[in-house]
């Protein structure tokens, strides 16, 4: 009984957000498209712990290994992103059926990634029609890196919800002009790719906000409570994380990653050169390189510097030494000293920005 009224309680305190209701989830926190990590367990443990995780379509397309819901195929690499994508979909459906957990799927729209945009696009739409579960819990396609306005029509149709990354105001209003449903603000101080222009989160934010009339996520900086109740104070209706996802005990990512972001400080990070763009790597020998190719210009730099991270992210899978690997993080892994399981983590992280709320009207007093 004394169970039950703990559970009532919780339910009474829960964090309610546009966003939670639009999905039907419990938290409003997006775990973020990693690619070229498929996250496919970080997807399903993020998905089961009441939040919305997400499939990275491009690394389940390129992957660095078999990818888990095909372990048991020894002709795996036969199969085009297409197969390979609409089977981690379905191997995703099954993982979070007991828990009902709600779930997406992130593509980039990348020009360079050319006519596999289509495909990942399609197989994510064919899995929701093969599939009544599938439909009902692969709920959005998040998309980013690219121009929208030309996938708009395929993926209104498909019936998902449409989630679109982007790091300006101008790039918000084109999303919503295309007809997204939501709008994601990926602040310069995020890990992985970042716009040539710098606008980090504090100013994004906010401006994005006020600038259109679809819910706003925030995503670039956010790792715990307070940073949750930070964005919903500026207009946020959740946070998008992804270093902070790294850095757990049941992701996919391999310890020398994690190991990296635990003993990173503040300034551990910087923008060199990557594959489609500037990325944010966490600092080491191999990052240093990047950096200064970047400064130098990032198309001169470039066919370099893609030879250099290709190199660096191989190396992750075998290498003990984090000077041979690069490692894409956030300024935030700065902030970052443990690793919990996800659902800790996101439990953690509700329960403190809701101290967070609670304590702020304190502040208000009558003159
Ligand atoms: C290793 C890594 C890979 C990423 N790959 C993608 C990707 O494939 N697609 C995407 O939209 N964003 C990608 N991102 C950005 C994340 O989805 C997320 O928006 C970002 O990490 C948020 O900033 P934070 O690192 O401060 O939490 C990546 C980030 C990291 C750290």
């Amino acid at each position: 009984m004394a169970r039950k009224d703990n559970q009532t309680k919780r339910e009474i305190k829960m964090l309610k957000t546009t966003l939670s209701d639009m999905l039907g989830i419990q938290y409003p926190i997006v775990q973020g498209g990693m690619a070229p990590w498929a996250t496919e367990r970080l997807c399903v443990a993020v998905s089961n712990a009441g939040a919305l995780g997400l499939i990275s379509s491009i690394g389940v397309g390129m992957p660095q290994a078999a990818p888990v819901a095909l372990a048991d195929d020894p002709n795996w690499k036969d199969k085009s992103p297409y197969e390979l994508l609409r089977a981690v979909l379905q191997w995703a459906t099954k993982q979070t059926a007991e828990k009902q957990g709600i779930f997406g799927v992130n593509i980039p729209l990348a020009e360079e990634f050319g006519e596999v945009v289509e495909g990942l696009l399609k197989a994510s739409i064919d899995a929701r029609k093969e599939n009544e579960d599938t439909a009902n819990r692969l709920k959005v396609i998040v998309t980013s890196a690219g121009n929208p306005a030309p996938w708009a029509r395929l993926i209104k149709d498909s019936g998902a919800l449409w989630f679109h990354v982007v790091p300006s105001v101008a790039h918000a209003l084109k999303a919503e002009q295309a007809g997204a449903d939501l709008v994601i603000a990926s602040g310069r101080e995020g890990g992985g790719h970042v716009a040539f222009e710098p606008v980090h989160s504090m100013v994004l934010l906010p401006a994005v906000v006020n600038a259109i009339s679809l819910p706003v996520v925030a995503a670039g900086g956010f790792c715990d409570g307070s940073t949750l109740a930070a964005a919903l104070s500026m207009g946020a209706v959740g946070i998008q994380m992804g270093t902070r996802f790294i850095a757990t005990e049941d992701g996919d990512f391999p310890e020398i990653w994690r190991q990296k972001i635990l003993t990173s400080n503040e300034r551990g990070s910087h923008v060199g050169i990557s594959v489609f763009g500037p990325a944010r790597y966490l600092k080491n020998k191999i990052s240093q390189q990047l950096h200064e190719l970047y400064n130098k210009g990032f198309l001169e730099g470039y066919k370099e510097g893609t030879r250099i991270e290709g190199h660096g992210m191989r190396q992750l899978s075998t290498s003990t030494d984090p000077d041979e690997c690069v490692f894409l993080g956030g300024e935030v892994a700065g902030r970052i000293e443990q690793l919990p399981t996800v659902s800790a983590l996101i439990e953690e992280i509700s329960n403190e920005a809701e101290t967070v709320i609670r304590r702020l009207p304190k502040l208000v007093t009558e003159a």
